[in-house]
């Protein structure tokens, strides 16, 4: 190396011997390298500034510098610096940050120029020292701030002889932790910094086995602030408003703001407004936010003309009150805005509701409000704008009450009642958005339209809102008015319809409620002129009605009353409001909603037994009972165990009986159910025993053997009693014993049985009446229907015989027809006669055509016999009876008067 050195040397020498140009340019490079190096710091940055050495002017190339950093005396790092040939001559600076406060320890630096592959020796300049010969354990560095996310190094520096024990950040873990020695006394503690300080600052401790100490770390965030917008409120200045960003968490370092490069007051408020010249134009309005973590700039490019944000109205009054009307007037605190068109809005507010009337002008400083309720407080507030380029509403002002003055009352909403041949006109109480006072009293006012008397005038106090008018009011015209202390309503007129509605004659239809009330609608009226009303009132209780008025366009309504109840059920009616009297359009009845009708509905539940069948009846249910609409019935019939065997149900609500059909001969419970919207209710029951069919029909045997026992007594009675007719019969002359006998027999019966049947059937007439004569009917009766030849034969023959025998005093039947009525016949003419015109009325009623006809024409007895001339037939046996028998009428006679 030595020799090396003496060689180059020698090499230089002789350069120079040889040659100044060429010898200067090489010892020049070789001695280009740093000079006047001064090393200073910021904070934890170190800052190197050299020069070139005069002879590096030579260099016509690029020059490298190499930059060690020494930390400790361990090297930390290493950097390259390149010189251009044109930076060659200057100051060159350099600088760098170290991740160690420089106290913590000494930093030197060290630097030697390269020139093509020369390399010059290093030139190290004095280093930085770090903090010695200290009395007490420190912590570096001292109150710094960063930012929330960054990793940082602190070191602890131990006075000599202390032992380090161990370094911390208060509110971290020990795993972000890591510390390590630097030196013999100085130990670092690398942290990444992942929450801001929740205090001002977080506390970094060190700890040695005789002291401890700390150090104060400021953890936040840069500013975060976002969103400008600028607007004028006085037309002098801009205000503008950001939303201001989280916080920052550094109260060492609080956000500055600046608007247009001026530092705002308030600027946490996230609102900064400063003076300025408002002009027409768009313009870039700037703030900037920084704290010494950061920076950001918000900007809003804006015409300020074009945002005028206006102050609210001051010192709003109602300059005049009316009863309807008012004036309000208020104040500007610009002065500027007396020169824009401003745009106002009035905020009317009584009670829950709400209006908004709306205007516009220049300066604009009053309003006038109108259709207010006389009588009336009111509340008011008002916000403005600019009507040109309108950016937002002013705040409203401070909200202000007036009274309106009072006034004559609304006219009245009347109507009429026809209850109990009574005319009720009824108004409604004014509601006092329609007195406008106080109501002093009513007048009710009624002329007959037909007369032209004097109005007759009564005078009510102000708690009457009805009045019955005598029942001549009919098609009267009632008007009503109100008064209070500012003078009378207008009138309200009504026309009492001339006839009394006869309600019964309307068709009353069927109306569903729902949710307890009524949607109702109608067919329109050409009569209507006026609208419609519709009434409504419980269809059972003596209530006053209620009603609606409905205007001419609308043909539905809903009814709703807070008088509506569960259960009731309503009539309501549409009535078309003409210029005369109402005309009634529809009744409907139905109920607002329906209730569960109470157990126990069906009142003297009976029931009874037909062989296997059971009818349970019970009386009809009355409406008032019914608080929902009975759609039918249901029977359930339950066995001891409880089980339905049976139900039967009816649609029909007119029902009083239900049958189950059969059942087997046990105990049963029988339930009878109402059928409703509501479901099933008003249960009943009855608890029924069924007796045995065979005691049924030993009780049907009996009353048959009964019944036949007293027909036949009856029938033998009157066999009796009809024993002269019976006799004739039965009793002729005929010499043959064999043909009485069997008439005894059976031809008794046969000629009462047609006998009783015509009885029950064709009258009522009392029976003992006239025996004759059905006897006569028999006669008829035997020869038209299909008898036994031989039987037919003989009773044709037996009663042809006697009329032709009293076929000569037909002229006498006129005359002796009346007292033969009498019921006491004294010849066999009178007693034959009559009855066939009897009989006549009795079969034409019948329509027995074919025995009638023979008794309308002429003479009864000519036709008769002509009838009967098909069955002379066998006229051997008529002929031969003629002559045998010529006085078998009196004959007749003496029996009926014998056998009593
Ligand atoms: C440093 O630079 C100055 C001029 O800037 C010069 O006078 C001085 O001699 C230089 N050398 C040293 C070693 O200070
Ligand atoms: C601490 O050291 C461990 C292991 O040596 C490493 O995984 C971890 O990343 C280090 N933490 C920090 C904050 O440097
Ligand atoms: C406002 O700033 C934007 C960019 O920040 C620029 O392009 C624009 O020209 C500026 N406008 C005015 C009126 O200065
Ligand atoms: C105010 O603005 C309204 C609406 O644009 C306009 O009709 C009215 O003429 C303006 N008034 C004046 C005085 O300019
Ligand atoms: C009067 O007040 C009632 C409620 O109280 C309301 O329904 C009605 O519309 C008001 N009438 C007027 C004219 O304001
Ligand atoms: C009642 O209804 C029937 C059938 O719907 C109708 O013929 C009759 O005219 C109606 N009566 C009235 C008064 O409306």
């Amino acid at each position: 190396m030595v020799a090396w050195l003496l060689l180059v040397s020698l090499a230089i020498c002789t350069q120079d011997a040889n040659g100044q140009e060429n010898g200067s340019f090489s010892s020049g490079v070789l001695h280009c390298g740093p000079q006047n190096l001064t090393l200073t710091s910021s904070d934890q940055m170190i800052l190197l500034t050299w020069e070139d050495d005069p002879s590096c002017s030579a260099v016509h190339d690029v020059l490298i510098y190499e930059l060690e950093v020494l930390i400790a005396d361990k090297q930390a790092h290493y950097e390259e610096v390149t010189v251009t040939p044109d930076q060659i001559g200057s100051t060159h600076s350099w600088n760098w940050t170290s991740h160690l406060a420089l106290e913590c320890a000494s930093h030197s630096v060290r630097l030697s120029s390269r020139y093509k592959n020369h390399t010059s020796p290093w030139k190290q300049e004095q280093s930085l020292p770090g903090i010695e010969n200290l009395k007490d354990l420190e912590v570096f560095p001292r109150d710094k701030l960063f930012k929330v996310g960054s990793n940082v190094t602190f070191c602890c520096v131990l006075p000599v002889g202390q032992l380090f024990s161990k370094m911390y950040l208060t509110g971290y873990e020990g795993g972000y932790m890591n510390t390590t020695q630097i030196s013999n006394q100085t130990y670092a503690l690398t942290v990444h910094l992942n929450r801001a300080s929740k205090e001002s600052c977080t506390d970094v401790k060190c700890q040695a086995h005789k002291a401890d100490n700390g150090a104060c770390a400021y953890i936040g965030y840069p500013p975060g602030d976002e969103a400008l917008w600028c607007e004028t409120r006085d037309l002098e200045s801009v205000e503008c408003h950001w939303t201001v960003g989280r916080m920052t968490h550094l109260s060492k370092s609080p956000t500055v703001y600046r608007l247009l490069g001026s530092q705002c007051a308030n600027e946490f408020t996230g609102k900064c407004s400063q003076k300025v010249q408002v002009d027409v134009g768009e313009k870039n309005w700037t703030l900037t936010a920084e704290n010494q973590l950061g920076k950001v700039e918000l900007q809003d490019s804006a015409d300020l003309t074009k945002r005028v944000h206006m102050f609210a109205p001051t010192g709003v009054t109602a300059s005049t009150v009316n009863a309807r009307n008012v004036s309000l007037n208020w104040k500007w605190t610009v002065q500027q805005y007396n020169n824009l068109n401003i745009t106002c809005q009035v905020n009317i507010s009584h009670g829950e509701t709400n209006t908004i009337s709306e205007n516009f002008g220049v300066g604009l400083n009053f309003a006038v409000l109108n259709d207010l309720i006389p009588n009336w407080t009111y509340n008011v507030k008002v916000r403005c704008g600019t009507t040109q380029h309108f950016w937002k509403w002013s705040d409203w002002s401070p909200s202000v009450n007036f009274h309106t003055r009072g006034d004559v009352p609304d006219a009245l909403d009347v109507w009429m009642q026809m209850k109990d041949n009574q005319i009720i006109i009824i108004w409604k109480m004014p509601l006092a958005n329609q007195s406008h006072g106080n109501i002093i009293d009513y007048e009710v006012t009624w002329a007959r339209t037909t007369e032209r008397e004097q109005p007759t005038v009564i005078s009510l106090g102000p708690n009457n809102h009805s009045h019955i008018l005598s029942q001549d009011c009919i098609s009267c015209i009632v008007t009503v008015t109100a008064r209070n202390t500012y003078g009378s309503s207008s009138p309200s007129a009504i026309t009492i319809p001339s006839l009394t509605p006869d309600r019964t004659r309307e068709n009353t239809s069927w109306i569903n409620g729902s949710k307890g009330s009524f949607d109702l609608s109608w067919s329109a009226s050409p009569a209507a002129s006026c609208g419609y009303i519709v009434d409504w009132r419980p269809t059972l209780e003596r209530c006053s009605v209620e009603w609606l008025k409905v205007p001419p366009s609308e043909t539905n309504a809903r009814i709703f009353s807070k008088n509506f109840r569960e259960g009731v059920r309503y009539s309501l009616s549409v009535h078309a409001c003409t210029q005369g009297a109402p005309v009634l359009l529809e009744r409907l009845e139905g109920y607002a909603s329906e209730k569960r009708i109470e157990d126990g509905l069906f009142k003297s539940l009976k029931w009874k037994q037909r062989f296997s069948d059971v009818e349970v009846s019970w009386d009809p249910i009355s409406l008032r009972e019914q608080t929902a609409l009975i759609r039918g019935y249901v029977l359930y019939c339950l066995d001891d165990n409880g089980n339905i065997v049976i139900n039967v149900s009816k649609d029909n609500p007119e029902a009083t009986s239900l049958t189950a059909r059969n059942l087997q001969i046990s105990s049963y419970t029988f339930t009878v159910k109402a059928q409703t919207a509501v479901g099933e209710c008003g249960t009943a029951s009855i608890t029924a025993t069924l007796n045995s069919l065979t005691d049924n029909l030993i009780e049907a045997v009996i009353i048959s053997l009964v019944v036949v026992f007293c027909l036949l007594s009856f029938i033998t009675m009157l066999c009796y009693r009809h024993w002269t007719c019976i006799k004739q019969k039965v009793y002729p002359p005929i010499p043959k014993p064999v043909l009485t006998d069997k008439w005894l027999t059976s031809p008794g019966e046969h000629s009462c049985r047609p006998f009783r049947v015509d009885q029950c059937h064709h009258s009522e007439v009392d029976i003992m009446d006239v025996p004759e004569l059905h006897c006569n009917t028999v006669n008829g009766y035997v020869s038209q229907e299909n008898m036994p030849f031989v039987f037919a034969q003989t009773l044709k023959d037996y009663y042809n015989q006697p009329l032709k025998k009293c076929t000569p005093p037909p002229l006498t039947l006129p005359t002796t027809a009346i007292p033969s009525q009498s019921g006491l016949p004294t010849s066999p003419f009178r007693i034959v006669f009559p009855n066939p015109s009897y009989n006549l009325i009795m079969q034409t009623g019948d329509q027995q055509s074919n025995s009638g006809p023979k008794f309308q024409e002429g003479t009864p007895l000519e036709r008769s016999s002509g009838g009967y001339q098909p069955q002379s037939n066998t006229e051997t046996f008529t002929i031969n009876r003629t002559e045998q028998d010529p006085e078998s009428p009196m004959s007749c006679i003496s029996t009926y008067i014998l056998l009593p």
